[in-house]
């Protein structure tokens, strides 16, 4: 399988079998997180910094606690925007954290390719927790992680991505994820939310949710990213849920075993209707936010050991 990786800062280039070693790897870890054993010896004496330049609340939670079930030293540190140079604040940055011997570097940061910058600058393992417009993929493996424990194998699945794809870097590792291991990915929304170039990563765009829902299998939705839009890309709230929101009218054109996902934050009454996010028959919001503590563990435990064995420790 060639050197074993460094960092994760993209789906894009993830071959199949590595993302089928983090997802089986992941899987063990549900069931160990469910039996209420631990396995703390796994990261004992490593370091994890989580470095969050943007707000979170479940990613930076479940890398917590992931990092704390192995039995890591875990720093939370916010940085809150500032107007300086963003540049020379992450160099700054990257030389003070290598300085304090970190093992596991977690980065969230509004500038799309910041997490790849640092990861030139310290020794650490970089793990991108979402950058800009770019990716995020934690999100889309435990996308992965929740749709394969309900639906099987990936390969002739029907995947509707809807709503803010322009804006969504959960979107675009989703998106390298399905397509590689087979999925059939579409993207549905308005003109102005689709990016023209996205058609190029190997999925079908829609501007009309009923045809984009046909026979889905999965219909996993996108918050509308107002603070990274320039204004009038969408109309209110109100006409914005009137053609592109999901309720029971245009959830019916999925299959009728067709699974309900969000990443979260979740705009109620925005781009999802509450009665569809909460339906115990199709909704896997919840489960999606438990598979993302799995995920970051199969993560930093795959990250730790290809870290030991490059420095042959
Ligand atoms: C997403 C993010 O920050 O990219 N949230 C998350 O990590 N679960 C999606 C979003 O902010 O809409």
């Amino acid at each position: 399988m060639g050197e074993p990786p460094r960092h994760l800062l993209t789906i894009e280039g993830l071959a199949p079998p590595a993302i089928a070693h983090l997802l089986d790897l992941a899987e063990s870890y549900v069931l160990l997180n469910r039996s209420g054993r631990t396995e703390r010896d796994m990261l004992r004496g490593r370091t994890l910094i989580n470095l969050f330049f943007e707000d979170s609340t479940r990613t930076r939670t479940s890398f917590e606690l992931a990092g704390k079930r192995l039995g890591a030293d875990v720093i939370n540190m916010s940085v809150a925007a500032s107007s300086v140079n963003k540049g020379e604040t992450l160099l700054d940055t990257a030389a003070t954290l290598n300085a304090m011997q970190c093992d596991l570097l977690v980065v969230r940061h509004a500038q799309s390719g910041a997490p790849s910058l640092l990861a030139q600058k310290v020794d650490a393992a970089v793990i991108n927790a979402g950058d800009g417009t770019h990716e995020h993929p934690t999100q889309a493996l435990l996308d992965a992680l929740t749709i394969r424990r309900h639906k099987g194998d990936f390969a002739g699945l029907v995947v509707a991505i809807c709503g803010d794809v322009a804006h969504s870097r959960v979107a675009r590792s989703n998106i390298h994820l399905l397509v590689t291991v087979g999925a059939t990915v579409r993207v549905v929304g308005p003109p102005t939310l689709i990016p023209a170039a996205i058609a190029g990563l190997g999925v079908t765009v829609f501007h009309d949710m009923k045809a984009g829902l046909a026979g889905a299998d999965v219909v996993m939705m996108l918050r509308l990213q107002k603070e990274r839009m320039a204004r009038g890309l969408v109309p209110s709230a109100r006409e914005y849920f009137r053609f592109w929101g999901l309720d029971a009218e245009k959830f019916a054109h999925a299959k009728p075993d067709a699974l309900v996902m969000h990443p979260g934050p979740m705009n109620r009454g925005v781009e999802i209707d509450s009665a569809l996010a909460d339906d115990p028959a199709h909704s896997v919001i919840r489960e999606q936010v438990e598979m993302g503590v799995a995920v970051r563990m199969a993560v930093l435990d795959t990250l730790a050991r290809s870290r030991a064995l490059s420095r042959n420790v």
